[in-house]
């Protein structure tokens, strides 16, 4: 178990779209996931993407019961999901602050699915089909966002809400959010 430097925002390799992972259950993708986890949780994150790691898969984790960073968010259940497929439930979209590891130190209102599905597997092939809402749902939609090469800056409307993560937020805890 490793943990893994962080691409940032205007390194290419974050553009791209991710290959679907076809073998499952192995030694490999044990220690991928593995490092994922250390990354994530050195860096107090609330979910992370393979390709911010710089290997250009469909695999994103998230999931935490408390998070520093998020320190309003309900707890969202430790989660580890392959090959993802999205299916809104309603039209109807939210507006909510996003931070993400590959963009340190700012943070944004993005227009997010209220409601949706998500559907894939886990690192051993075994089914996930979830219907969540809220910031489940708003983190789902972050991740799976990376796998096809986007990051939240791209899907911001309003700029008058995106800034410093200091000076939008002062009373976050100062360790949370590089
Ligand atoms: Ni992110």
């Amino acid at each position: 178990m490793a943990v893994r430097e962080i691409l940032k925002m205007g390194d290419p390799r974050l553009l791209r779209v991710a290959e679907p992972v076809r073998e499952f259950g192995t030694p490999e993708l044990d220690t991928l996931v593995a490092d994922m986890f250390d990354t994530m949780h050195a860096a107090n994150g609330a979910g992370l993407a393979a390709p911010q790691i710089g290997v250009n898969l469909q695999l994103v984790i998230f999931g935490f019961q408390h998070n520093a960073r998020y320190p309003d968010a309900p707890q969202v259940p430790e989660t580890v999901l392959l090959n993802p497929v999205l299916t809104p439930l309603s039209e109807l979209t939210e507006e909510g602050f996003e931070g993400c590891l590959s963009v340190p130190g700012l943070r944004g209102s993005v227009p997010r699915y209220a409601r949706l599905r998500y559907e894939g597997v886990d690192q051993y092939g075994i089914p996930i089909r979830r219907e969540v809402d809220g910031f489940h749902a708003r983190v789902v939609q972050h991740e799976v966002d990376h796998l096809l090469g986007i990051l939240y800056p791209m899907r911001i409307t309003d700029f008058s809400r995106f800034g410093f993560t200091e000076v939008m937020f002062p009373d976050l805890d100062p360790g949370a959010d590089d």
